[in-house]
């Protein structure tokens, strides 16, 4: 996967992914990294603080020693009518593709605004013409982006058990994987 590849924004019916600056801190650690609801089944732990947050910006903008920036391509979620965050989207390159992750802040669940977002993403995904597969998975009881993964023509690949340490459990959680292939849009499955 080659992040050149990637538009700097992408828009959508009533979004614009966009890529985030450090001034969106505050939004994004009231909106939804501060959150221990929406963070409940991430792989990183809630935010205790808006430096945290600052301090996570840092490593997706680059304001940081290159070692300490992040391998994810990362989008900041928006709506068409309000610039500041809402969530985030990212991919992260794997061997043959790339895994999507993605968090939205509690009010704007339940609207299929995730779903446009991550279309919008996988479709971009495919401009790359290293990216044969983009895979996602959650923690097996998150219903809501189990059935986002479904409705981005997602296939269900099964569950990997105790495959993933969420840091809200002590225990390490299974995890139901889902994927697309290049040659699932090719086929128009
Ligand atoms: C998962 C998440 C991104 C979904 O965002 P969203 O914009 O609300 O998702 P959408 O509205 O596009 O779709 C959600 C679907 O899940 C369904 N859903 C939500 N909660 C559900 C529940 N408890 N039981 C069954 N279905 C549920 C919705 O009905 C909808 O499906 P439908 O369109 O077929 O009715 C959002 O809930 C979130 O950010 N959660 C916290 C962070 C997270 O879990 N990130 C993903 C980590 S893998």
């Amino acid at each position: 996967m080659s992040p050149v590849a990637f538009p700097a924004a992408l828009t959508t019916d009533r979004l614009v992914l966009r890529p985030f600056v450090l001034d969106d801190a505050e939004a994004v650690f009231d909106r939804y990294a501060g959150d221990p609801e929406v963070t409940r089944h991430l792989a990183w732990a809630t935010h205790a603080s808006v430096e945290v947050t600052r301090g996570f910006l840092a490593t997706v903008t680059g304001d940081c020693p290159p070692e300490r920036r992040s391998r994810e391509h990362v989008w900041a979620i928006t709506l068409a009518d309000d610039p500041l965050p809402c969530g985030s989207i990212g991919l992260t390159p794997t061997e043959t593709g790339a895994m999507l992750g993605y968090v939205l802040g509690r009010p704007w669940h339940g609207s299929g605004l995730m779903t446009e977002a991550a279309c919008a993403v996988i479709d971009c995904a495919w401009n790359d013409p290293s990216v044969w597969r983009v895979n996602a998975y959650a923690h097996v009881d998150n219903v809501a982006s189990r059935r986002v993964m479904e409705k981005c023509g997602m296939r269900y690949e099964g569950i990997a058990r105790r495959a993933v340490w969420q840091p809200q459990f002590d225990e390490p959680q299974d995890a139901a994987h889902y994927a697309i292939v290049r040659d699932d849009v090719a086929s128009g499955q």
